[in-house]
């Protein structure tokens, strides 16, 4: 029996308390607008504020937004195209990768990006991409979405992808080419031969080749119903399943680019039999597929330009405040508005708490129940994992007296089996500044233009060095930038109850924050995004 660890051994238990110090801290920071928006999207899938992406897909994987019902799907245009902007990558200069590349004309030009998939899939992503999601993780969202909403497997997310800021060098491997291009084609995007067939059967479990981009592999078809003459893959076109695989070993394959009549397009064919069919007999294993797949094409998806440093892994958030932000109301009060989602549990009662500005308990009223907005989990297919389930609580009127202010917040939960718990972010409480905040006279006017004619509220004592307004908009590359106005200071200064009203006209107001400086730091308001279900909604002005 050995007493003593070796040093190597204790090494690795200090690391262990290290790294899960780091995770907790991590935790604790609220809100992280980046963080919370990807784990919006990948978990509000269904029912009340469920998110484009899935929405884009249902409601069985058969969604096609962009023609005829042809027997493609939106959900195998993303897999495909987040495969060709990741597939310009080169290992030796770290180059290229998953970065929305493919958004630059020249390079979706190209002969080895034929067909309109991309074209579709950036009409669909482009829309929801602001300061905290970039296109290149949306696109990478939607493969994940598309794949595990569709019968695949769960695929580890990790977010921070970069857009590119011009086109990559070619390097999407195309039918026509011999197998040992296609070798050296994946060898320089970092995947081995085994590999290589891995990930071309996983991403060719959904979807099919269409007459209209290879007329050299599938035939046309005058079927209204399938203009584009789209010819399956596998047997179940919209599922993410392993009859890619079973279906070619058993013979019965109607895969195009394994039983086509244009030998030379053959591709799957050479692929899957390189290597005497290990690698596809093994995939013929139900459970070997889905982890297969779920390991390379999180592998794919990471797959990054030199660099970019992605997140650590986006696991739902089980009790998440979504979208709280305070209003001014006027009168001296401040309306604190917001939401919970409680994720995959029913808790019976959630009591919202807060603490005012000085750090006292606010007397009085500090206790409000909230209401269970919804519980809706109405499945997109019948055979969605479980596991998506959430439950939403929106807060109550709850108006603040403005002299008190507020702090910090946090909530009693009572579970259904009648257990309590302090939801407090591991003690802190979830911090809230009071300094600056969008009143509820903000409107939207028709008049000279469209504009939205924003009122704030500043807090009078904090002295601001400036105040602003960040909104998003396009560089001349696509790319979401923040353009900073500055606000000029009102003329009437006078405060009420603390409080001094601002104005700033926005003829961009898609997405905005309102921000404050002070000598000692900055304040800046809950992020207000239009593509967002949290995002602020404005009545038209009087
Ligand atoms: C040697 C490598 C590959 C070749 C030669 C190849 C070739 C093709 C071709 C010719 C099509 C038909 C496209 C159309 O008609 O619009 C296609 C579709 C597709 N490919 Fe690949 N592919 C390869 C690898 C991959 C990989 C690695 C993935 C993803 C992991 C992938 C995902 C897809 C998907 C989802 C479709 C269906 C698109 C739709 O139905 O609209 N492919 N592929
Ligand atoms: C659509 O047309 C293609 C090309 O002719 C054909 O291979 C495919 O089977 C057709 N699909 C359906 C659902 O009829
Ligand atoms: C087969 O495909 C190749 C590559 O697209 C093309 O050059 C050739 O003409 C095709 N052959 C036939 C018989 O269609
Ligand atoms: C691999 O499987 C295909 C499809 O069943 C078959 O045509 C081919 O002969 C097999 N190759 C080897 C080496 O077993
Ligand atoms: C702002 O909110 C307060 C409190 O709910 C309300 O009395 C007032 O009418 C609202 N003002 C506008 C312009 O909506
Ligand atoms: C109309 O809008 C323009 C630009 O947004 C502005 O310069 C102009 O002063 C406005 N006119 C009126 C009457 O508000």
């Amino acid at each position: 029996m050995r007493l003593v660890k070796s040093r190597q051994e204790l090494g690795r238990i200090g690391l262990v308390v290290l790294l899960s110090i780091g995770a907790s801290v991590q935790a604790a920071r609220w809100p992280n607008p980046h963080i919370d928006e990807l784990e919006s999207n990948l978990y509000d899938r269904r029912g009340y504020n469920a998110r484009t992406l899935p929405i884009g897909m249902a409601p069985n994987c058969d969604r096609f937004l962009f023609g005829p019902n042809t027997g493609r799907s939106n959900a195998a245009d993303w897999i495909r195209a987040a495969y060709h902007d990741m597939a310009t990558y080169n290992i030796a200069d770290r180059s290229g990768g998953l970065d929305a590349s493919i958004r630059f004309e020249s390079e979706q030009t190209r002969p080895e990006n034929v067909g309109d998939a991309f074209k579709n899939t950036l009409t669909f992503i482009t829309p929801l991409v602001h300061r905290h999601f970039s296109l290149a993780d949306g696109l990478a969202l939607a493969m994940v979405t598309a794949v595990e909403i569709c019968g695949g497997p769960k695929i580890p997310f990790r977010g921070g992808r970069v857009d590119a800021l011009k086109p990559n060098s070619p390097g999407v491997p195309e039918p026509q080419q011999t197998v040992e291009e296609h070798i050296a084609s994946f060898a320089r995007q970092g995947f081995s031969k085994k590999e290589m067939i891995g990930l071309v059967a996983c991403g060719h479990s959904i979807g099919g080749v269409q007459h209209e981009a290879f007329p050299d592999v599938v035939p046309p078809s005058d079927d209204p119903q399938n203009t584009s003459g789209n010819s399956k893959f596998d047997s179940t076109g919209t599922l993410f399943d392993n009859r890619i695989a079973t279906e070619y070993l058993d013979g019965t394959t109607t895969n195009p680019l394994v039983v086509g009549h244009n030998s030379t397009m053959n591709s799957d064919l050479r692929i899957f039999s390189s290597d005497r069919n290990v690698t596809m007999r093994n995939l013929a294993n139900p459970a070997a597929f889905r982890s297969t797949c779920s390991e390379l094409l999180a592998r794919m998806i990471d797959t990054v330009p030199r660099g970019v440093v992605l997140t650590d892994i986006i696991h739902p958030i089980k009790f998440k405040p979504v979208g709280v932000h305070l209003v001014w109301v006027g009168g001296g009060k401040i309306a604190l508005k917001g939401e919970v989602r409680v994720w995959n549990s029913e808790p019976s009662k959630v009591v919202l708490n807060w603490k005012a500005r000085d750090g006292r308990h606010a007397s009085g009223n500090s206790a409000t129940l909230l209401h269970d907005l919804t519980h809706i989990s109405y499945p997109v297919i019948p055979d969605t994992p479980s596991d998506l389930v959430n439950r939403w609580f929106s807060f109550p009127e709850t108006l603040l007296n403005a002299n008190h202010g507020i702090s910090n917040f946090w909530f009693d939960v009572t579970n259904a089996e009648g257990s309590k718990k302090v939801e407090n972010l591991g003690g802190a409480g979830y911090n809230l500044q009071d300094v600056i905040m969008i009143s509820n006279t903000t409107c939207l006017s028709f008049t000279n233009g469209t504009h939205l004619d924003v009122e704030f509220a500043v807090r009078e004592t904090i002295k601001p060095t400036r105040v602003y307004t960040k909104i998003d908009i396009s560089d001349d590359t696509g790319r979401p930038i923040i353009h900073t106005i500055d606000i000029t200071p009102p003329s009437d200064s006078t405060a009420v109850a603390g409080y001094i009203l601002w104005h700033v006209t926005l003829t961009q107001f898609d997405h905005f924050t309102l921000v404050v400086d002070t000598d000692l730091r900055t304040f800046e308001t809950t992020f207000f995004s239009a593509n967002s279900p949290f995002g602020y909604s404005s009545p038209m002005c009087p």
